[in-house]
C-alpha cells in the first residue's frame, strides 16, 4: 500500500496514512477533531478543510461554494488521499485543547485482523457424478435403480449407495429425459473405518443430462440478533456472495431467555421456528439474486448458532435449557432435509447444524473455535465472542474450558435506546472534542446515522470517561456544562447526533439506562474470563494471545475497550480480531466435511463451566461494576482526566 504524509494545521500534527484513505478517517484515527455531524455522508457540510499544499481526489462537491473551492476548500469526508498533503482545519483555533499525541496514537491501537489459520481442503459434503448407464435391452433388463447402481460401482467406484423413495419415484423419467445421460448428486457420509476411508453415498437427486452450473452450498450463522449467510462455490472454494438480516425472532424477545419463554407459549415454538426460517429464506433469495445462481445449485446448508437458536431452528423443545441442570434436547442431530424445516430449497438439499457443548455454549462457539484454530495450537489462548450472550473459551490444544457469561446484547446494540447492529448507518467511530464536548462521528459506509453499534458504544464511553463527561459509576458528571447533556426520559443523556443531522429525524442519545446496561455487560464479560482463567490456573499475563470475535463495525479499538474494563490490560500486540468466527467456521465446514467432523471432536473436548454456580463469579462481577474496575491496579495503562 502506498503511503502519504498528511500535515494538519494549525495543530501541526503530521501523520502517515494510506493513499486512497478519506481525510476524515485519517483525522479521526489521528485524534484530530474536525466537525463532522452526518457520519461522513457529505450532507452536513461541516467537515470543511482547506488543502494548503498538495491535492486530493474529490468525490462530491455540492456542499462547497465555487469561490471556496477555488481557495482549496474541500469536504474531508469526500476527499481521498492521492499523495502528501497539508491540510488546514479552519474552525480550529490555535492553542485549543487537542488530544495528546500519545493518546491519539493509542486511538489507533486496533486489534489486528485475523484470518482463520485453518486451511480447508476442497472436500465438500456432496459430489456429482456424470454417468451413462447402458440402455435396457431384453438381455439386460435390470431395474432402473439397479442399473444405475451397477454403473456407479463399475464405472465410477461409487458404492455403497442409498436412495430415498422420492428419488426412486422420479428415477424412470429422469434417466430417460436425456437418453440415459444423467448427473447423480450425492450426500457423502464418512464412516469411521480403521483401515480405509469409507463413505456412504446418499443419492439426493438424479438430474437429466450434464449439470454445468457450479455446485453451491450455504454457510449460515444464526445469531440471536442477526442472521448471516454466504453462498459458496464448493468446487472453486470461493464465497460468491454474503447477506445478512436481523433475526426476525427479535419481535418475540431480545435474548435467549425471553425466546425460550416465548417458545413455551401456545404455538410459540412453531412461530419462532417459522420466523427464523423466514429470515433464512430471505437471505437465500438475496444471495441467489446477487449471484444469478439457481436454487437447484444449492446442495446443503451448514448452520452455526447458539444452543437456543439451534433448538428453535430445529423446533426442539427448549424448556429444559433454562432449568437446572440445563439439559439440551440434543447436541447434534445429523443431516436434516432442508424442506422439512420450511427452507425454500429443493428436496435434495440438506442441513447440518454444528454441535453444541452445553445449554449456553453452542455450535456458534464450536464453529468459532474451529475457525480460530486454538484446537490445534499450543499457545495459551483466550477466545472472547462478544455477541448477544458473551461466550468465552480459554486454553489450547487438549485443554479447552468454556463458559457463557449472560452479558446480554448491549455490545450488539441490543437493549439500548439507539443501539443497532453493525450495519450501514451505524455510528462506529466517535471522537469527542475535549474542549467543546462536540462529537465527530463516522458511520458504517458513511450513510446518514441511524443508531450506534458496538464499536461506537465502546468508543464513546471510553472517551467520555477519559475527558470527564462520565464518572466511574457510568453516570454523567453534573459539573460538565454542555447542551449535549440533558435530562431525558431515562435519566440524563448525551446527544450523539442531533435530529436534523441523521436519518432518524430524532436525537440519537446515550442514556444513563443504556450506560448501566453496558456496565453490566462488560462486568459479566470481565468476570466470566477471570473465573475461567482461574479454573485453568493462569492469569491474564500468562496468555499468549486473545482472539476477539463479535459483530463490531470494524476492528475493535483495544485501548477504548481496555479503558472501560472490558478487555484485560495486557500488551496490545497479543490481541487479534477474527470478526464473525461462527460464520467463518461454517464456511470451513461447507468446504471441507472433515472439518465439520473435527467440530464434533472439538465440542466433545471442551469442558463447560456453569458460572452461575461459581461463587467467585458474582464477587468478580460486583467488583467490575465500575469503570474500568474497582481495583485500578488491574488496569495500569488507563489514565483518567
Ligand atoms: S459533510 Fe462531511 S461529515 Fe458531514
Amino acid at each position: 500500500m502506498e503511503k502519504a504524509r498528511i500535515r494538519f494545521l494549525p495543530d501541526d500534527i503530521t501523520v502517515e496514512a494510506e493513499v486512497g484513505q478519506l481525510l476524515l478517517d485519517v483525522a479521526l484515527e489521528a485524534g484530530i477533531f474536525i466537525p463532522a455531524a452526518c457520519g461522513g455522508s457529505g450532507a452536513c457540510g461541516q467537515c470543511k478543510v482547506r488543502v494548503a499544499e498538495g491535492s486530493v481526489e474529490i468525490l462530491q462537491i455540492e456542499k462547497i461554494r465555487a469561490e471556496a473551492r477555488a481557495e482549496g476548500y474541500v469536504l474531508a469526508c469526500q476527499s481521498r488521499l492521492t499523495g502528501d498533503v497539508v491540510v488546514e482545519i479552519p474552525k480550529a483555533k490555535l492553542g485549543r485543547k487537542v488530544i495528546p499525541r500519545d493518546e491519539a496514537q493509542r486511538m489507533r491501537a486496533t486489534a489486528k485482523p485475523m484470518e482463520s489459520p485453518v486451511i480447508p481442503e476442497i472436500n465438500p459434503m456432496t459430489i456429482r457424478v456424470l454417468m451413462e448407464p447402458p440402455v435396457p435391452t431384453p438381455e439386460d433388463n435390470l431395474s432402473d435403480y439397479e442399473r444405475v447402481l451397477r454403473t456407479l460401482k463399475t464405472d465410477h467406484d461409487v458404492f455403497p449407495v442409498t436412495a430415498s423413495l422420492d428419488v426412486l419415484r422420479d428415477l424412470p423419467q429422469n434417466v430417460r429425459k436425456e437418453n440415459w445421460t444423467v448427473t447423480a448428486c450425492f450426500e457423502l457420509e464418512d464412516v469411521p473405518c480403521p483401515d480405509r476411508d469409507a463413505k456412504i453415498y446418499r443419492l439426493g437427486r438424479m438430474a437429466p443430462g450434464h449439470l454445468h452450473e457450479p455446485a453451491t452450498a450455504l454457510a449460515v450463522d444464526i445469531g440471536t440478533t442477526s442472521l448471516w449467510g454466504e453462498l459458496v462455490d464448493i468446487d472453486a472454494g470461493t464465497v460468491l456472495a454474503r447477506a445478512s438480516r436481523y433475526n426476525p425472532q427479535i419481535s418475540m424477545g431480545d435474548d435467549v431467555i425471553s425466546r425460550i419463554v416465548f417458545a413455551l407459549k401456545k404455538d410459540g415454538l412453531e412461530k419462532l421456528q417459522r420466523h427464523v426460517v423466514r429470515g433464512l429464506n430471505e437471505i437465500i433469495d438475496e444471495l441467489l439474486q446477487k449471484t444469478g445462481m439457481s436454487r437447484e445449485s444449492i446442495g446443503y446448508l451448514v448452520a452455526a448458532g447458539n444452543t437456543v437458536m439451534t433448538h428453535l431452528l430445529l423446533a426442539l423443545y427448549p424448556k429444559f435449557l433454562r432449568e437446572a441442570p440445563y439439559v439440551p434436547a440434543a447436541q447434534y442431530v445429523g443431516s436434516v432435509p432442508a424442506v422439512s424445516l420450511g427452507l425454500n430449497l429443493l428436496p435434495h438439499a440438506f442441513v447440518k447444524v454444528f454441535p453444541g457443548v452445553a445449554s449456553y455454549v453452542g455450535g456458534d462457539i464450536v464453529s468459532g473455535v474451529l475457525a480460530n484454530g486454538m484446537w490445534d495450537s499450543d499457545e495459551m489462548t483466550l477466545f472472547i465472542d462478544i455477541g448477544t450472550n458473551g461466550e468465552i473459551v480459554a486454553g489450547k490444544r487438549d485443554l479447552m474450558m468454556t463458559a457463557s457469561c449472560s452479558a446480554g446484547p448491549a455490545f450488539e446494540g441490543g437493549g439500548l435506546e439507539y443501539g443497532m447492529r453493525a450495519a450501514p448507518g451505524a455510528i462506529e467511530s466517535i471522537l469527542i472534542d475535549p474542549e467543546t464536548y462536540e462529537p465527530m462521528i463516522k458511520t458504517i459506509e458513511s450513510k446518514p446515522a441511524m443508531g450506534i453499534c458496538g464499536s461506537g458504544i465502546i468508543n464513546v464511553i471510553s472517551q467520555m470517561l477519559t475527558i470527564g463527561i462520565l464518572n466511574q459509576n457510568a453516570k454523567y458528571n453534573e459539573n460538565v456544562s454542555t447542551d449535549r447533556i440533558r435530562a431525558g426520559r431515562s435519566g440524563r443523556e448525551y446527544i450523539i447526533s442531533r435530529a436534523e443531522e441523521n436519518a432518524l429525524n430524532q436525537d440519537i442519545v446515550l442514556t444513563e439506562v443504556d450506560l448501566d446496561n453496558i456496565l453490566r455487560a462488560k462486568a459479566a464479560m470481565f468476570s466470566g474470563y477471570t473465573c475461567l482463567l482461574d479454573k485453568i490456573g493462569v492469569d491474564v499475563h500468562s496468555l499468549d494471545r486473545v482472539i476477539i470475535a463479535g459483530a463490531f463495525g470494524s476492528f475493535i479499538n483495544l485501548d477504548y475497550a481496555v479503558t472501560i474494563g472490558l478487555l484485560p490490560d495486557i500488551p496490545r500486540e497479543k490481541f487479534s480480531f477474527i470478526g464473525n468466527s461462527s460464520l467463518k467456521g461454517a464456511r470451513l465446514a461447507v468446504l471441507d466435511r472433515k472439518l465439520f467432523e473435527k467440530s464434533r471432536e472439538i465440542a466433545r473436548a471442551m469442558t463447560n463451566v456453569e458460572l452461575s454456580e461459581d461463587p467467585s463469579y458474582m464477587d468478580n462481577f460486583m467488583a467490575a461494576l465500575f469503570l474500568p474496575h474497582t481495583r485500578a491496579e488491574l488496569f495500569p495503562s488507563v489514565r483518567l482526566g
